[in-house]
Protein backbone atom coordinates (compact mmCIF):
# COMPACT_ATOMS: atom_id res chain seq x y z
CA UNK A 1 0.00 0.00 0.00
CA UNK A 2 2.88 1.76 -0.66
CA UNK A 3 1.46 3.93 -3.33
CA UNK A 4 -1.91 5.18 -1.93
CA UNK A 5 -1.62 9.27 -1.06
CA UNK A 6 -1.86 10.05 2.29
CA UNK A 7 -5.21 11.28 2.22
CA UNK A 8 -7.49 8.34 0.93
CA UNK A 9 -8.10 6.09 3.98
CA UNK A 10 -8.37 2.32 3.43
CA UNK A 11 -11.37 0.84 5.03
CA UNK A 12 -10.66 -1.95 7.61
CA UNK A 13 -12.19 -5.03 6.09
CA UNK A 14 -10.91 -6.88 3.49
CA UNK A 15 -13.04 -9.37 0.95
CA UNK A 16 -10.71 -12.01 -0.14
CA UNK A 17 -7.55 -9.84 0.16
CA UNK A 18 -9.43 -7.23 -1.55
CA UNK A 19 -9.09 -3.65 0.11
CA UNK A 20 -11.16 -0.54 -0.16
CA UNK A 21 -10.76 3.05 -0.37
CA UNK A 22 -13.10 4.57 2.09
CA UNK A 23 -13.59 7.67 -0.43
CA UNK A 24 -16.94 10.12 0.57
CA UNK A 25 -19.43 10.18 -2.21
CA UNK A 26 -19.40 13.16 -4.94
CA UNK A 27 -20.34 16.28 -4.33
CA UNK A 28 -22.99 16.07 -7.57
CA UNK A 29 -24.34 13.13 -6.81
CA UNK A 30 -25.33 13.84 -2.75
CA UNK A 31 -26.38 17.54 -4.82
CA UNK A 32 -28.73 15.48 -7.11
CA UNK A 33 -29.66 13.27 -3.99
CA UNK A 34 -30.83 16.06 -2.17
CA UNK A 35 -32.43 18.02 -5.56
CA UNK A 36 -34.74 15.28 -5.80
CA UNK A 37 -35.31 15.02 -2.15
CA UNK A 38 -36.17 18.91 -2.71
CA UNK A 39 -37.91 18.41 -5.62
CA UNK A 40 -40.20 15.64 -4.32
CA UNK A 41 -41.54 17.53 -1.16
CA UNK A 42 -42.43 20.66 -2.95
CA UNK A 43 -44.07 18.35 -5.51
CA UNK A 44 -46.12 16.47 -2.70
CA UNK A 45 -46.97 20.27 -0.55
CA UNK A 46 -48.25 21.83 -4.06
CA UNK A 47 -50.17 18.75 -5.91
CA UNK A 48 -51.15 16.77 -2.60
CA UNK A 49 -51.32 19.35 0.44
CA UNK A 50 -51.97 23.45 -1.21
CA UNK A 51 -54.33 21.57 -3.89
CA UNK A 52 -52.32 24.55 -5.64
CA UNK A 53 -51.61 22.81 -9.32
CA UNK A 54 -53.96 21.62 -11.36
CA UNK A 55 -54.91 17.75 -11.49
CA UNK A 56 -55.66 15.89 -14.92
CA UNK A 57 -59.35 16.53 -15.49
CA UNK A 58 -58.79 20.28 -14.79
CA UNK A 59 -56.04 20.49 -17.01
CA UNK A 60 -58.22 18.93 -19.58
CA UNK A 61 -60.86 21.48 -18.70
CA UNK A 62 -59.04 24.18 -19.03
CA UNK A 63 -57.13 23.22 -22.31
CA UNK A 64 -60.97 22.44 -24.27
CA UNK A 65 -61.94 26.03 -23.08
CA UNK A 66 -58.80 27.21 -24.28
CA UNK A 67 -59.71 25.66 -27.79
CA UNK A 68 -63.08 26.85 -27.54
CA UNK A 69 -61.87 30.53 -26.91
CA UNK A 70 -59.50 30.63 -30.25
CA UNK A 71 -62.04 28.31 -32.26
CA UNK A 72 -64.73 31.24 -31.12
CA UNK A 73 -61.84 34.24 -31.88
CA UNK A 74 -61.02 32.98 -35.16
CA UNK A 75 -64.71 32.62 -35.97
CA UNK A 76 -65.36 35.85 -35.32
CA UNK A 77 -62.68 37.44 -37.08
CA UNK A 78 -63.62 35.37 -40.00
CA UNK A 79 -67.03 36.89 -39.39
CA UNK A 80 -68.69 33.61 -39.07
CA UNK A 81 -71.96 33.45 -37.77
CA UNK A 82 -73.26 30.11 -36.34
CA UNK A 83 -75.61 28.89 -33.36
CA UNK A 84 -72.96 28.78 -31.27
CA UNK A 85 -72.23 32.90 -32.22
CA UNK A 86 -76.19 33.31 -31.10
CA UNK A 87 -75.49 31.49 -27.77
CA UNK A 88 -72.98 33.78 -26.76
CA UNK A 89 -74.61 37.03 -28.19
CA UNK A 90 -77.92 36.12 -26.01
CA UNK A 91 -75.79 36.31 -23.03
CA UNK A 92 -74.66 39.99 -23.89
CA UNK A 93 -76.76 42.30 -22.46
CA UNK A 94 -75.87 45.46 -24.44
CA UNK A 95 -76.76 43.06 -27.41
CA UNK A 96 -80.13 41.50 -26.17
CA UNK A 97 -81.49 44.69 -24.95
CA UNK A 98 -80.64 46.07 -28.36
CA UNK A 99 -82.57 43.39 -30.21
CA UNK A 100 -85.88 43.65 -27.55
CA UNK A 101 -85.93 47.10 -28.97
CA UNK A 102 -86.07 45.94 -32.40
CA UNK A 103 -88.41 43.18 -31.52
CA UNK A 104 -90.59 45.88 -30.06
CA UNK A 105 -90.57 48.13 -32.81
CA UNK A 106 -90.87 45.83 -35.09
CA UNK A 107 -91.97 42.27 -34.19
CA UNK A 108 -94.70 43.29 -31.36
CA UNK A 109 -97.72 43.80 -33.52
CA UNK A 110 -98.10 39.91 -34.49
CA UNK A 111 -95.71 38.20 -32.15
CA UNK A 112 -97.21 39.73 -29.08
CA UNK A 113 -95.35 42.60 -26.59
CA UNK A 114 -94.03 38.88 -24.60
CA UNK A 115 -93.65 36.71 -27.36
CA UNK A 116 -96.69 34.98 -26.98
CA UNK A 117 -98.25 35.16 -30.31
CA UNK A 118 -100.72 36.43 -31.71
CA UNK A 119 -100.99 37.13 -35.69
CA UNK A 120 -97.44 35.60 -35.75
CA UNK A 121 -96.70 32.29 -33.88
CA UNK A 122 -95.64 32.41 -30.26
CA UNK A 123 -91.79 32.40 -29.81
CA UNK A 124 -91.12 31.64 -26.02
CA UNK A 125 -92.40 27.83 -27.02
CA UNK A 126 -90.37 25.39 -27.53
CA UNK A 127 -92.40 24.67 -30.93
CA UNK A 128 -90.64 25.72 -33.87
CA UNK A 129 -92.65 25.66 -37.07
CA UNK A 130 -88.96 26.69 -38.91
CA UNK A 131 -86.64 25.08 -36.94
CA UNK A 132 -85.44 25.96 -33.54
CA UNK A 133 -81.77 26.90 -33.85
CA UNK A 134 -80.78 29.80 -33.65
CA UNK A 135 -79.62 29.87 -37.29
CA UNK A 136 -83.07 28.58 -38.33
CA UNK A 137 -84.35 31.52 -36.83
CA UNK A 138 -81.98 33.91 -38.01
CA UNK A 139 -83.21 32.18 -41.59
CA UNK A 140 -87.08 33.04 -41.25
CA UNK A 141 -86.27 36.43 -39.75
CA UNK A 142 -84.23 37.33 -42.95
CA UNK A 143 -86.66 35.77 -45.85
CA UNK A 144 -89.91 35.69 -43.92
CA UNK A 145 -92.80 33.52 -45.33
CA UNK A 146 -94.62 34.87 -48.00
CA UNK A 147 -96.94 32.17 -48.33
CA UNK A 148 -97.70 32.83 -44.66
CA UNK A 149 -97.82 37.01 -43.55
CA UNK A 150 -93.99 36.64 -42.12
CA UNK A 151 -92.45 39.50 -43.28
CA UNK A 152 -88.65 39.38 -44.74
CA UNK A 153 -87.05 41.48 -42.31
CA UNK A 154 -83.41 40.84 -43.69
CA UNK A 155 -83.66 43.98 -46.42
CA UNK A 156 -85.77 46.05 -43.54
CA UNK A 157 -83.28 45.78 -40.70
CA UNK A 158 -79.76 44.37 -42.70
CA UNK A 159 -77.75 41.95 -40.91
CA UNK A 160 -76.82 43.00 -37.57
CA UNK A 161 -80.15 44.31 -36.60
CA UNK A 162 -81.56 40.97 -37.62
CA UNK A 163 -78.70 39.09 -35.60
CA UNK A 164 -79.10 41.37 -32.42
CA UNK A 165 -83.28 39.88 -32.80
CA UNK A 166 -82.20 36.99 -33.03
CA UNK A 167 -80.08 36.98 -30.38
CA UNK A 168 -82.93 38.10 -28.10
CA UNK A 169 -85.38 35.63 -28.86
CA UNK A 170 -82.51 32.79 -28.35
CA UNK A 171 -81.84 34.59 -25.01
CA UNK A 172 -86.02 34.18 -24.25
CA UNK A 173 -85.27 30.22 -25.18
CA UNK A 174 -83.00 29.43 -22.81
CA UNK A 175 -84.82 30.01 -19.94
C1 LIG B 1 -97.19 41.06 -40.06
C2 LIG B 1 -97.04 40.18 -38.96
C3 LIG B 1 -95.65 39.76 -38.55
C4 LIG B 1 -94.62 40.55 -38.17
C5 LIG B 1 -94.61 42.07 -38.08
C6 LIG B 1 -93.55 39.66 -37.81
N1 LIG B 1 -93.92 38.37 -37.99
FE1 LIG B 1 -92.82 36.71 -37.60
N2 LIG B 1 -94.32 35.56 -38.28
C7 LIG B 1 -95.53 35.98 -38.69
C8 LIG B 1 -96.33 34.84 -39.09
C9 LIG B 1 -97.74 34.90 -39.62
C10 LIG B 1 -95.52 33.71 -38.89
C11 LIG B 1 -95.89 32.25 -39.15
C12 LIG B 1 -95.31 31.79 -40.47
C13 LIG B 1 -95.74 30.37 -40.81
O1 LIG B 1 -96.79 29.93 -40.35
O2 LIG B 1 -94.94 29.74 -41.51
C14 LIG B 1 -94.26 34.18 -38.37
C15 LIG B 1 -93.21 33.37 -38.05
C16 LIG B 1 -92.06 33.78 -37.44
C17 LIG B 1 -91.03 32.92 -37.00
C18 LIG B 1 -90.98 31.41 -37.13
C19 LIG B 1 -91.66 30.76 -35.94
C20 LIG B 1 -91.56 29.25 -35.94
O3 LIG B 1 -92.30 28.64 -35.15
O4 LIG B 1 -90.76 28.69 -36.66
C21 LIG B 1 -90.07 33.70 -36.43
C22 LIG B 1 -88.77 33.24 -35.78
C23 LIG B 1 -90.52 35.07 -36.53
N3 LIG B 1 -91.71 35.09 -37.16
C24 LIG B 1 -89.81 36.15 -36.07
C25 LIG B 1 -90.20 37.46 -36.28
C26 LIG B 1 -89.40 38.59 -35.92
C27 LIG B 1 -88.04 38.52 -35.23
C28 LIG B 1 -90.08 39.68 -36.31
C29 LIG B 1 -89.66 41.12 -36.20
C30 LIG B 1 -88.39 41.48 -36.78
C31 LIG B 1 -91.32 39.24 -36.89
N4 LIG B 1 -91.36 37.88 -36.86
C32 LIG B 1 -92.30 40.09 -37.35
C33 LIG B 1 -95.97 37.29 -38.74
C34 LIG B 1 -95.20 38.38 -38.44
Amino acid sequence: MSQTPKEEKIREHTFDGIEEFDKSLPNWWLFTLYATIAFSIAYWVYYQKASMGLDQEQELEAALAEIDEVVAKAKAEAGVIDNDTFAVMAKDPDIVSAGQLIYTQNCSACHGQNLEGGIGLPLNDADWKHGGQPLDIQKIVVEGVATAGMPPWGPVLGEEKVNQVVAFLVSKQAK
